[in-house]
C-alpha cells in the first residue's frame, strides 16, 4: 500500500478545513513544482495557538499533511508551532512516499507564513530567515 492508513484517514476526513474570520495570522504559500496552493488561518490567544484551519488546492498528500499539521499546532505556544517541521508531520502520518515529501513542505511553510503574519501584525521580532516569505526556492524556483 502506497499510503499509510493515517494518510488515507486525514485525506478522506480532513480535520480543521475552512477559514477563520478575523484570524490573527494568515499564511498562503504555493508550490512551484505542482502549482498547488495552501492557506492556513491561526487564532492566537496569549501566545498560544487556540485554533487553526486550512484551505488547499492541492493533492491528497497536501490535504493530509495540512490536516495533521493543524492538529499538531492547536494548543501549542507559538514558539513550538514555529518549530513544526514537515518531517515531524510526515512521521505523525506514518510516512509519505518519497515523491510526495514536497507536499508536506507546503504545510510547514504555510504554518510559518501564518506565524510571520501574526508577528508582523503584532510587531513581534522574529528571525526572518526562519520564516517563509512566499518568496523562497520552495515557492518559486523549483520546477
Ligand atoms: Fe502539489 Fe502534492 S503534488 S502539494
Amino acid at each position: 500500500m502506497l499510503y499509510s492508513e493515517k494518510v488515507m484517514d486525514h485525506f478522506m476526513h480532513p480535520r480543521n478545513v475552512g477559514e477563520i474570520e478575523n484570524a490573527d495570522g494568515v499564511g498562503e504559500v504555493g508550490n512551484a513544482k505542482c502549482g498547488d496552493i495552501m492557506k492556513i488561518y491561526l487564532k492566537i490567544d496569549g501566545g498560544v495557538v487556540t485554533d487553526a484551519k486550512f484551505q488547499t488546492f492541492g493533492c491528497g498528500s497536501a490535504i493530509a499533511t495540512s490536516s495533521m499539521a493543524t492538529e499538531m499546532i492547536i494548543g501549542k505556544p507559538v514558539e513550538e508551532a514555529a518549530n513544526l517541521s514537515n518531517k515531524a508531520v510526515v512521521e505523525a502520518l506514518d510516512g509519505l512516499p518519497t515523491h510526495k515529501i514536497h507536499c508536506s513542505v507546503l504545510a510547514e511553510e504555510a504554518v510559518k507564513a501564518a506565524l510571520k503574519d501574526y508577528y508582523d501584525k503584532n510587531h513581534i521580532a522574529y528571525d526572518p530567515e526562519a520564516y517563509c516569505t512566499g518568496d523562497c526556492c520552495h515557492c518559486h524556483d523549483e520546477g
